[in-house]
């Protein structure tokens, strides 16, 4: 049944295909739509015109389900009565863009932008799955402020091998390690990595893809219980002409980020990345997200978020994957654990035209194993510890994949100390690491950080997920599997070292880190929040007369020249900075 709904105001698509004052554009505009079959009376019928953005292909494997998916949107679409135009969006896909998929958020978000502000497009579709495709889009929505609704691929579903589920991403680091301590062979760890990936769909862990589309469910984006359907399940489909026919119908209420989003829909976020045990790429995207929304996010808004306690057992934090998770009852149900113990706003708006609330009363967890009450939580205080100090101004350390024995020797428990200090080993960019980390001469024991930089948005460019170090081959073998790290790039959601990561300003940019060198004390005073080199002042003012550390590598292309021209720091979410100030560029009038 198409919806029965009048617009509440005239649809943008009017202007190019019903403008009685400019036949004579009107009839460019239409004809060669017929060129596949649509009709002028189609597309003159006052029909909600929704886009669909397609973000899967062959080049992006993860969101390639969205092919398939699009044909029960666009049913959706037209059953409720609507007209259905679907276009490409830049590719990303994060395992395999060289030298970062971190370049291509921004990227693919200006493509977006470019796209619903210029076209006959009333509303819009958002396939999202891999990492950065969720953030891009959502970015994008904002600023065009177009009628906007998330679909997410869904996850993989879970790899099994010798009878143990093995996550996407987490069998990737675990194997790095079995191999540097001879455990496994290349042939053993290819076998590992190919059944962590049994079907379609993006990475089945709790990674950045899994974190992002649930985050998009908190922020109110795409329907209840979306985001955890594994991809290749019956309801994925269902969910894809669910999403359709609702499209229509916020067409027709003029339905807009900007009615949906608030500073509070992201402060739910914050809470629900922490009980997710979701990724630390959530703080930049996060940032982004709200920034091109209008909100600004900081420090004080994840030290609030802290304390809350880890609900979700999914790898890297617990043990299962997305299957598990969505049939435990997925985002609704840990939200109902949120909202019962407070620290959500449910009064927060969504796509459904309800409330978060009332979106998912009723919705709780049927397997405490894999979602846990908030009483009864997997873990106590998981959330993103925020620091500061004279390294950096802002930098994150995820704490919910932390070893027991790392908590208890590092993590300040209420009352207690929580100051370390280590030795720092410093390495300037991936390949520096790779060249060096085994050299004897480093000294590298386990009273060492390990510390990156030139892994920023400037410095890598694109900021790279290499923060995340493995020790010195001599030490794995000790038995010594991971060292704390430190640096100015990101870390792979579905690591589990505990890295200091996402430092903001990176060396690159004139940031702390590009004056510490090997051998240099660093404290970590987890209580209040600091970090420091024990460097005298005097001796800092010498090295920055020495001169920096070796400078970024030049852009390959025109768009690595032009990310770094406009990007900003990843505790700003590494927007592109001039972006900003645009906002409700298609919303207001057509172009
Ligand atoms: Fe694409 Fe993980 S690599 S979702
Ligand atoms: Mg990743």
């Amino acid at each position: 049944m198409p919806s029965e709904k009048r617009p509440t105001k005239p649809l943008r698509s009017a202007d190019w295909f019903a403008n009685a004052e400019r036949i004579d554009m009107t009839a460019v505009y239409l004809e060669r739509f017929m060129n596949y079959g649509l009709t002028p009376a189609e597309l003159r019928s006052g029909r909600p015109i929704v886009g669909i953005a397609q973000s899967g292909s062959d080049l992006a494997p993860c969101n390639r389900i969205h092919v398939e998916l699009a044909q029960r949107v666009r049913d959706g679409i037209r059953d409720a009565g609507g007209i259905a135009l679907e276009f490409p969006m830049h590719p990303i896909f994060e395992n395999c863009r060289r030298p970062t998929a971190a370049l291509d958020r921004n990227l693919a978000y200006l493509g977006l932008v470019e796209i619903l502000h210029g076209y006959p497009i009333d509303a819009v579709v958002l396939t999202t799955g891999c990492d950065k495709t969720t953030p891009a889009a959502v970015m994008a929505a904002c600023t065009v402020d177009l009628p906007a609704i998330v679909l997410s691929g869904g996850p993989m579903l879970d790899g099994w091998m010798h009878g143990e589920r093995v996550g996407s991403g987490t069998v990737i680091w675990r194997s790095r390690r079995k191999l540097a301590a001879g455990e496994i062979d290349a042939e053993q760890f290819l076998e590992a990595a190919a059944a962590s990936a049994p079907s379609a769909g993006h990475c089945n862990t709790m990674g950045t893809a899994s974190t992002m589309n649930a985050l998009a469910e908190v922020l109110g984006l795409s329907l209840p219980g979306c985001a955890a359907i594994p991809a290749p399940y019956r309801e994925r489909g269902q969910m894809a002409y669910a999403t359709g026919r609702r499209i229509v119908e916020m067409a027709l209420e003029d339905l807009r980020p900007s009615k949906i989003l608030s500073r509070q829909s992201f402060l739910n976020a914050i809470a629900a990345v922490s009980a997710l045990g979701g990724s630390s790429n959530a703080q930049p995207h996060l940032h982004a997200m709200a920034r091109h929304a209008g909100f600004e996010l900081g420090a004080q808004d994840w030290r609030q978020a802290f304390d809350i306690p880890l609900l979700v057992n999914m790898q890297p934090a617990g043990k299962y994957l997305g299957e598990s998770f969505h049939r435990a009852g997925g985002v609704p149900a840990v939200l109902s654990e949120l909202l019962r113990a407070g620290r959500i706003d449910g009064a927060c708006a969504s796509v459904t035209g309800q409330s978060l609330a009332h979106n998912v009363a009723g919705r709780s967890s049927n397997n405490r194993d894999v979602i846990a009450a908030y009483e009864t939580p997997l873990m106590d205080r998981a959330g993103f510890l925020v620091l500061s100090g004279n390294l950096f101004d802002f930098a994150i350390m995820k704490t919910s994949v932390i070893s027991d024995e790392f908590r208890a020797r590092y993590l300040s428990q209420p009352g207690q100390e929580g100051i370390f200090e280590c030795r720092a080993v410093v390495f300037d960019g991936p390949d520096d690491y790779h060249a060096r980390i085994d050299d004897p001469a480093l000294e590298i024991d386990e009273h060492c950080i390990l510390v990156m930089r030139g892994a920023g948005p400037l410095g890598f460019p694109g900021s790279a997920e290499v923060v995340n170090m493995q020790p010195p081959q001599a030490l794995i073998q000790r038995g010594i599997a991971t060292l704390p790290t430190l640096g100015d790039g990101r870390q792979s959601g579905t690591s589990d070292s505990p890295s200091i990561l996402n430092a903001s300003p990176e060396a690159a940019a004139g940031g702390g880190l590009a004056w510490l060198r090997t051998g240099d004390r660093v404290r970590i005073d987890t209580q209040r929040g600091r970090c420091d080199m024990l460097v005298p002042e005097a001796e800092i003012a010498l090295r920055k007369q020495a001169g920096p550390p070796p400078p970024p590598p030049p852009s390959q292309t025109p768009w690595q020249e032009l990310y770094r021209a406009t990007v900003g720091q990843l505790a700003d979410g590494a927007c592109m900075e001039p972006a900003l100030k645009y906002r409700g560029v298609a919303a207001a009038s057509p172009p």
